[in-house]
């Protein structure tokens, strides 16, 4: 039983801020990704809570104990590097075994408990091996043995699949979302790969330069994203941003086009800031039709590329100036340069504010 809570956890290296007042709170058996682009302080983040990092300011509570004082070996966290870190020189059953070892459990105990999470990871036919005579998801999964082995209270993960080919990654992205389910172990793993964060978090804490972006679940950071940089990075292909401005006449002007501004802005609009906006739909959401449709709304453009990736279209669609990705079915048809209509689905557009990139809502 450990929930983990961040109380404004910031950490600077030579007066650079790599973490800037992160508040979290990650729930008893809960998987929490933390997600952002490379640099965004996911694995500075993640070294404090170990105990590897000291924070310049903050506190870490881990199952209700403050545990800024306390050593790595103190906190009862378990670490997966994405490098695996394994002995070269030992067995897998000796690399497994060695933390317990390391903290004096009795070897009795040690042999039971390496063969069980041998058994857990299908390695059981692999423990007599060394490092080297096994293949990249095997690595893998002794790396996590170890991990798991200790009984810890909280799994932390950095980027633990980043060196594993595209196919075994999606594998074992499946079976570590079960074994998290299945141990029950509060998980904090870091990723910059949105897909990884989305198919496996509970929760996602989005980071950007240091600071905290949003906190959600895949759907809402999907679906409300709190901002303009949520928006730009959840979602693929991504997402369409647009400037524009509210014009007199009450829609929304985007220069090369004119749309009605969406119900479910109606109250939100008038008391902003009236400054510019950025007009946020996904290309899944942009309605593509060969021919000019009756209904209001439409916008005319032209076909720039298709790319037919065979269960759909990516289009990629001009507007005056403007390139419009859409994803059309995958029977679409039409040439380069051909003309076709295009209408944004007006319950999936997003607004923001342009000037602090915040949604209006
Ligand atoms: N030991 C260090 N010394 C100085 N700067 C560091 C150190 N570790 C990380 N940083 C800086 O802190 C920022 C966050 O790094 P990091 O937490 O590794 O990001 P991420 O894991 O999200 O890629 C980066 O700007 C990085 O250069
Ligand atoms: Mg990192």
């Amino acid at each position: 039983m450990a929930r983990v809570e961040l109380r404004g956890l910031a950490k600077a290296y030579d007066d650079v801020p790599a973490v800037i007042d992160l508040n979290l709170e990650v729930n008893d058996k809960e998987f929490v990704v933390l997600l952002g682009p490379s640099g965004c302080g996911k694995t500075t983040t993640l070294r404090c809570i170990a105990g590897l990092e000291e924070p310049s300011a903050g506190e870490i509570y881990i199952g209700d104990r403050l545990v800024n004082d306390l050593d790595p070996k103190q906190r009862n966290v378990a670490m997966v590097f994405q490098s695996y870190a394994l002995y070269p020189h030992m067995t897998v059953y000796k690399n497994i075994a060695f933390p317990l070892e390391n903290a004096k459990v009795p070897e009795r105990e040690i042999v039971v408990r390496v063969n069980r999470v041998a058994r857990l990871l299908q390695i059981e036919g692999l423990l007599d091996r060394k490092p080297s005579q096994l293949s990249g998801g095997q690595r893998q999964r002794v790396a996590l043995g170890r991990a798991i082995v200790r009984e810890p209270q909280v799994f932390l993960m950095d980027e633990p699949l980043s060196n594993l080919d595209a196919k075994l990654r999606v594998h074992m992205r499946a079976e570590l979302k079960k074994l998290q389910k299945d141990l029950g172990v509060t998980t904090i793993y870091v990723t910059h790969d949105q897909v990884e964060a989305m198919t496996m978090a509970h929760r996602v804490a989005l980071l950007n330069k240091g600071m905290l972006q949003q906190y959600d679940g895949p759907r809402s950071l999907y679906s409300h994203p709190a901002n303009e940089f949520t928006a730009a990075f959840i979602g693929s292909p991504p997402i369409n941003l647009i400037d524009c401005d509210l014009d007199a006449r009450g829609q929304l002007d985007a220069a090369d086009f004119r749309i009605d501004v969406p119900g479910q802005f109606a109250g939100a609009l008038p008391g902003s800031s009236g400054g510019p906006l950025t007009l946020g739909i996904r290309p899944q959401d942009v309605r593509v039709s060969p021919t000019e449709p009756a209904e209001a709304g439409c916008i005319a453009a032209e076909i720039y590329t298709t790319e037919p990736l065979g269960d759909s279209t990516i289009l990629d669609l001009k507007v005056g100036d403007k390139l419009i990705k859409a994803v059309a079915g995958s029977t679409f048809e039409g040439d380069a340069g051909s003309t076709v209509w295009i209408r944004f689905a007006p319950e999936r557009i997003h607004l923001f504010d342009r000037t602090t990139g915040r949604a209006i809502d």
